[in-house]
């Protein structure tokens, strides 16, 4: 997607060829500035401390990470010591662990000689695959917003909550991709984008990511999705996901199982848009099975923007001395999500639904 009208991906090789570069995005929307990985360790921190982040984005971010291991200690120590350290970082977003797994055993082929070329051979090929998954689920998802648009005969109301576009992915992202599809295939639309507090990934990203691309949109508090719902103000609301189980439960960012209730309550349909590296098939229950990531209490307690004076400040917004929680996201069980948009086509949010778009996946 275009960043000041130019086709940027969020993750790239640098010039040398073996450095990773990524777009930083705890610096957005206030500055475009790319960071260099040069170790696996750079590649960890920067999954960590959310300089990249998104599942599709943190699993390509993983693999390159591998290749950047394999640089230093290609030995099976050096590899499973990588892949320890990679899987550390975020424990919700299970691309993590599938981008690993993938990367791993690859690269522990007996016909494999050469590991630093094949670790990068393959990174990249996920990284342009994940453009592929992407797109096609951008396709099918359009559909639904064509046949709204079909329908009412005027401007699509999409509500999306966090980030999943382009900056969650390495091009189009999963929730986003059917947004900016439909937007290219001349559907009139609009999209809400909830602030998503605590750390603002919808006011601070996914608005960047919009307007850098023409499409209409306006910010609202995660409060106001209830009452633009009851209010006829929102055709359909499309989120992405970081963990999804074999029976359809949903895991996004905290404040998505609300947008799900409210939906559910106002006849809106609701949407998860993902790809199939982000099912975990070993899940049947969400709720008690998908580990939620917790996350500092400063996140809630202080907010961080750009001043009159163009510098960036931190500032808190909390009563000094009172505690705070912060857990990073929710699960929204399966019986409130109306389909899973996948790069296969849209299935019902059950079990024999996903089994029917990924038999071999899900007879494993
Ligand atoms: O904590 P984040 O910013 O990594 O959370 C991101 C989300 O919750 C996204 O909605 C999810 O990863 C899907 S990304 C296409």
């Amino acid at each position: 997607m275009n960043v000041d009208g130019v086709p940027t991906r969020t993750i790239r090789l640098g010039q040398d060829g073996l450095s990773v570069e990524v777009l930083d995005q705890t610096r957005l929307p206030h500055t475009v500035a790319w960071r260099r990985l040069e170790t696996v360790e750079d590649a960890a921190v920067a999954i960590r401390t959310m300089v990249v982040r998104g599942a599709p984005l943190i699993g390509v971010t993983a693999a390159y990470g591998v290749a950047l291991a394999m640089r230093e200690d290609a030995s099976e120590e050096g590899l499973s010591r990588a892949v320890a350290a990679l899987a550390a970082t975020r424990p919700t977003a299970v691309n993590l662990r599938w981008a690993l797994d993938r990367m791993a055993a690859a690269l522990r082929r007996p016909d494999v000689n050469d590991r630093v070329a094949a670790a990068y051979r393959l990174a990249g090929a996920m990284a342009e695959e994940d453009v592929e998954t992407c797109r096609a689920i951008g396709r099918h998802g359009a559909a639904l917003i064509r046949a709204a648009h079909d329908r009412t005969g005027r401007t699509v109301n999409v509500l999306t909550h966090c980030n999943a576009g382009w900056l969650a992915a390495v091009d189009w992202g999963t929730a986003l991709a059917p947004v900016y599809a439909a937007h290219e295939a001349g559907v009139p639309i609009h999209v809400w984008v909830d602030e998503t507090r605590p750390r603002n990934q919808g006011a601070a990203l996914t608005a960047f990511e919009l307007g850098q691309h023409g499409v209409p949109h306006t910010i609202v508090a995660d409060n106001a999705g209830g009452h633009l719902m009851q209010h006829g103000r929102v055709d359909l609301c499309i989120v992405g996901s970081d963990r999804t189980t074999a029976t359809g439960d949903v895991a996004n960012k905290i404040g998505t199982y609300l947008k799900a209730l409210a939906a559910r309550d106002n006849g809106v349909p609701f949407y998860a848009a993902l790809p199939a590296s982000t099912i975990d098939w070993t899940l049947q229950d969400g709720v008690a099975e998908i580990p939620i990531e917790e996350r500092g209490a400063e996140e809630v307690t202080h907010m961080t923007g750009r001043s009159a004076a163009g510098d960036l400040v931190t500032v808190q917004v909390s009563a000094p001395g009172s505690p705070a929680a912060n857990p990073a996201f929710d699960v929204t069980p399966a019986r409130l999500v109306t389909g899973i948009i996948t790069e296969r086509g849209i299935a019902a949010a059950s079990r024999d639904g996903l089994a029917e778009l990924f038999p071999d996946e899900a007879g494993r």
